[in-house]
C-alpha cells in the first residue's frame, strides 16, 4: 500500500487514545504520507505536540500556534488531500454535526472540501448514546467516512463498543479513499437503476418511487475501480457518472431488451432498478377521457429480468436488491434463493431517511451461503462501496475468473 505524495491533516483530539495517533502517524508516513498533525487543547494533555512534530518533522497546528499564523485553519484544509481524526471523542464528533467553529480543528473541518475520514475513541455507553449516534449519522449523510470503533476492553475496564481501530485498518481506510482499488478492473458491470414507466394512454404511466440514486452510486463506484459499467437507466433526472456507458430506458420490456443485449459482455450483473411488475394490457393510442363512475384497468404482468438472468448465469456474479415494507429477512431470502442470485440487497422502504429519493440507505446484505450483514444508515456510495466488496470476494471465493 502506497500514499506516496499524499498530503494528510491528522486531527488528535482528548482522548485517552491519542496515544496511539502516534503509531498512526508512524504508519502513514511509512506508507509515503506527509503527515500533519492539529492537536485540540485536550488532546495536548495526553500526548506533547512535540512528539508528532518529530515524527511528522512539521510543527503541530494548535489553537495556540494557530494565532502566529493567517488564516491556518484554511491552509491546512486546502493543502490537505485527506483530513483524519483519530481518536475522534464525542465532544469534536458533536462539534462537527452542528457547525461549531470554536477552535482550529472544528473550524478547519467546515473549510474543508477533501474527503473526512473519522475514527471515534470513548466508553461505550457514550458510543451508544443516541446523541453521539444521531451525530455521527449526520456527518456519514454529508459523506464523511466513520470508521467505526473495535470492541473490547476499554480504558474504564468497562467492556464494549469504543476502542480506537487498529492503525493498519485506518491506514487502509484512508489508502482506499485517496488510491481506490482498482479491484474490478477485470470485470464488465452491468447496473440496473431508476423506475420503469408503464405507460397508460401518451400522458399517463404507472410506475415506482425510485431516483435511481443507489444504482448511479454503484455505477460511479464500479467505474471509479477500473470496471467496464454499463448502466441501463430507467427515467432518472440523474446525469450519468463519468466513465459509464449509459443505456436510456423507458419500460419494463425496454430495460429488458437492452439488459439482454448486453448480457454476453456482463460478467457482474446488479439490478438495482424498481421494475414496475405490471404494465397496462391495452394502452390507449390517445388520451383516456375522464368518465362517470369506476375506471377498471386491466394490467399483464411484466418479465422477470432478474429471474430470466438468475437462470442463466453461467460463471457471472448476480446481486439483487429486495424493496420491502415488511418481513424484510423472509422475503429477501426468498428472493436470493428463488432468482438463484449470489447477494440480495435487502431494504426497508418504508423507513424515514433511507431508501427511495434519499441520499442515504440502511440494508442488509444477504448472501447464498446463509450470511447476513446489516449495514448501518450509510450515504449510497458507501453502500456501493460495500456492495462490491462483497462482489470482489464472491470473485476470489468462487474462484472462477472473470
Ligand atoms: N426485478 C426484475 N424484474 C421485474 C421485477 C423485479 O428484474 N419485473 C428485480 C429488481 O430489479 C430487484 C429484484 O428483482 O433486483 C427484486 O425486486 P422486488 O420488486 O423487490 O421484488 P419482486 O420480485 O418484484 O417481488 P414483489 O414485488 O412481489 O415483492
Amino acid at each position: 500500500m502506497t500514499l506516496t505524495g499524499k498530503k494528510i491533516v491528522l486531527g488528535v483530539t482528548g482522548s485517552i487514545a491519542a496515544y496511539k495517533a502516534v503509531e498512526l502517524v508512524r504508519e502513514l508516513t511509512k506508507a509515503g504520507a506527509s503527515v500533519r498533525v492539529v492537536m485540540t487543547e485536550a488532546a495536548q494533555r495526553f500526548v506533547a505536540p512535540l512528539t508528532f512534530a518529530t515524527l511528522c518533522r512539521q510543527a503541530v497546528l494548535t489553537d495556540h500556534t494557530a494565532w502566529e499564523a493567517e488564516m491556518p485553519h484554511l491552509g491546512a484544509a486546502q493543502e490537505a488531500d485527506l483530513v483524519l481524526i483519530a481518536p475522534a471523542t464525542a465532544d469534536i464528533i458533536a462539534k462537527f454535526a452542528h457547525g461549531i467553529a470554536d477552535d482550529l480543528l472544528s473550524t478547519l473541518f467546515l473549510a474543508c472540501t477533501r474527503p473526512v475520514i473519522l475514527a471515534p475513541a470513548m466508553d461505550a455507553d457514550m458510543y451508544r448514546h443516541p446523541a453521539v449516534q444521531d451525530n455521527l449519522a449526520r456527518l456519514r449523510s454529508w459523506g464523511v467516512r466513520i470508521i467505526e470503533p473495535a470492541t473490547g476492553e476499554l480504558a474504564s475496564g468497562v467492556w464494549g463498543p469504543g476502542r480506537l481501530t487498529e492503525c493498519v485498518e485506518i491506514v487502509q481506510a484512508v489508502a482506499e479513499t485517496l488510491c481506490p482499488a482498482r479491484d474490478l478492473s477485470n470485470e464488465v458491470v452491468l447496473i440496473t437503476a431508476g423506475p420503469t414507466r408503464e405507460p397508460l394512454d401518451p400522458v399517463r404511466y404507472l410506475s415506482t418511487r425510485s431516483s435511481g440514486k443507489m444504482g448511479y452510486a454503484l455505477a460511479t463506484e464500479a467505474a471509479a475501480r477500473g470496471a467496464r459499467t454499463i448502466l441501463v437507466s430507467g427515467p432518472s433526472a440523474l446525469s450519468p457518472p463519468a466513465g459509464v456507458e449509459c443505456i436510456r430506458v423507458e419500460t419494463a420490456l425496454q430495460m429488458r431488451e437492452a439488459v439482454l443485449d448486453r448480457l454476453a459482455e456482463a460478467t457482474v450483473i446488479i439490478k438495482a432498478a424498481a421494475v414496475s411488475d405490471y404494465r397496462p394490457a391495452h394502452p390507449a393510442e390517445s388520451k383516456l377521457a375522464k368518465c362517470d363512475g369506476l375506471l377498471t384497468l386491466d394490467l399483464t404482468p411484466n418479465p422477470d429480468i432478474l429471474q430470466e438472468i438468475g437462470a442463466h448465469k453461467d460463471r457471472r456474479i448476480v446481486v439483487g436488491f429486495a424493496a420491502e415494507t415488511g418481513e424484510l429477512i423472509p422475503r429477501a431470502r426468498h428472493k436470493l434463493s428463488a432468482k438463484h442470485l449470489d447477494l440480495i440487497v435487502a431494504n426497508d422502504v418504508s423507513q424515514k431517511d433511507a431508501g427511495f429519493g434519499s441520499d442515504n440507505n440502511q440494508v442488509i446484505l444477504l448472501d447464498s451461503t446463509g450470511g447476513v450483514e446489516p449495514l448501518p444508515l450509510l450515504p449510497k456510495r458507501e453502500v456501493a462501496r460495500r456492495i462490491l466488496n462483497r462482489v470482489v470476494a464472491l470473485r476470489h471465493t468462487t474462484g472462477h475468473s472473470a
